[in-house]
């Protein structure tokens, strides 16, 4: 019996690979001229570290997280997310002593068993940054301002920044006592999700989708009119920055987002073009997580960003045509297949020139075929009566065209920089 992949776990071809290259090195380098420095952790990491970062009583942890025992008995899982293993290693290293503001990025896959739908995988690709060291409003200018020039220089259609600010710890747990006393009298209409999140997680109620709900959320009180002084001069600066670098958003004060370690700014970025799950980007600063695992208190600010989707609202997630490949060498019998395999190995190593050969014996006819369906520019055919003449045939595969050359020197005919000279 065959033996497929786990559901909401997809292989990507080389139709998707090479696109993902092309955008996986412009965001390197995104990344790098803004002055962060990418950042590898494995993959598996202790649960624990998941269970204090995000938080026990959310969805990510408490429902979607893969974790199990291991043989040593240590209780471990794989990344939910990127921003724990980041804030690990940070504190690990002690990199707050090599500079005031650690900026750090990441590239890779995060795991979460979610249901699996159009643009949601139980293995996804999250790029991200995490900007650590600063409190102050201009670094979220940057981090905002980054995670969405991201999406506009690549051309996204429709993008939409929603920003919110949930203040501290105690800003959340005072609005947590105002939004209960609202919800109070609607307890009745509640869903379940919602009547469990009163007692445990109240703010997440804000974030549901159920349509008989949103009427009830619409009118809750809003958590921006209980941010204190300096948590609204804070959100009015970010404001008056992104206005600055010409960054179009909207204030929705019902973003709380899904992970417990928000405080102050939050934000996502959604595009209607790629269907309900429509948030390309979310992120926010998360001030008390560093002392909360054990480092000294620093703020930080971050986003993160979900590869599949990205690649989705740029349509490049479907069939494409083979790239062309520069030449297919076609032969017949041992002595062209021993020049075969030697033109490749000089028209790729000395021309860096992409070609292929045959490697099924295949008729003349068949290996044409091959030759035309990996769209190669030239044939090189090196039949038996070639190579007793030791000359081989170039043939133009657009116009048809074709002419003879020496075997010894063909590769020759390749190399556009000789050419050029000879000119
Ligand atoms: P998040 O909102 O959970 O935030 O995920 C960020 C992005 O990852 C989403 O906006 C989405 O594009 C993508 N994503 C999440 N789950 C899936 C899924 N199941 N399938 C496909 N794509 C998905 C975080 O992960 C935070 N660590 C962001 C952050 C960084 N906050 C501060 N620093």
């Amino acid at each position: 019996m065959k033996i497929n992949s786990i559901k909401g776990m997809h292989d990507l071809f080389s139709f998707q690979t090479q696109n993902w290259k092309q955008i996986e090195n412009l965001l390197h380098n995104f990344f790098e001229i803004h002055g962060y420095g990418e950042i590898r952790t494995p993959m598996i990491e202790k649960a624990e570290l998941f269970n204090r970062v995000i938080g026990d009583e959310t969805d990510i942890v408490n429902k979607e997280m893969y974790s199990w025992k291991d043989q040593g008995g240590d209780i471990l899982a794989l990344r939910p997310e990127l921003t724990a293993p980041s804030v690990r290693s940070y504190i690990e290293h002690n990199m707050d002593k090599l500079n005031k503001v650690t900026k750090l990025y990441y590239l890779g896959p995060a795991f979460r068993r979610e249901r699996p739908q159009k643009g949601r995988q139980r293995q996804f690709y999250q790029y991200g940054i995490e900007a650590i060291g600063s409190e102050h409003p201009e670094q979220d200018a940057e981090v905002i301002s980054m995670a969405y020039n991201i999406f506009n220089m690549l051309g996204v259609e429709n993008l939409e920044l929603v920003i919110n600010s949930v203040g501290s710890k105690e800003t959340k747990k005072k609005y947590s006592t105002i939004l209960k006393e609202y919800l109070s009298s609607h307890i009745g209409d509640l869903s379940d999700i919602s009547r469990e999140r009163y007692s445990k997680n109240p703010l997440r109620i804000l974030d549901s989708k159920s349509k008989e709900e949103q009427s009830i959320i619409k009118e809750a009180p809003s958590i921006l009119e209980s941010l204190n002084d300096y948590e609204k001069k804070h959100f009015d600066q970010v404001q008056r920055f992104l206005d600055k670098l010409n960054i179009p958003y909207t204030i929705d004060h019902r973003l709380v987002r899904g992970l417990d370690y928000y405080t102050l700014t939050t934000f996502e970025i959604r595009t209607q073009s790629i269907g309900s799950q429509d948030a390309l980007c979310g992120g926010g600063r998360y001030n008390n997580l560093i002392e909360q695992l054990g480092g000294k208190p620093v703020p930080a600010i971050g986003f993160a960003a979900g590869m599949e989707r990205l690649m989705m609202a740029l349509n490049l997630d479907k069939q494409t045509k083979a790239s062309k490949i520069d030449v297919f060498i076609i032969s017949a019998g041992d002595d062209a297949i021993t020049n075969s395999l030697k033109i490749c190995d000089t028209l790729r190593n000395q021309l860096g020139i992409k070609v292929m050969m045959d490697f099924t014996r295949g008729s003349f006819k068949s290996q044409m075929r091959q030759a035309n369906k990996l769209n190669a520019e030239y044939a090189i055919i090196l039949g038996e009566e070639e190579i007793k003449r030791k000359v081989g045939v170039i043939k133009t595969m657009s116009s048809g065209d074709q002419f003879e050359v020496p075997l010894d020197t063909i590769h020759k005919h390749f190399d556009v920089e000789r050419v050029k000279d000879d000119q």
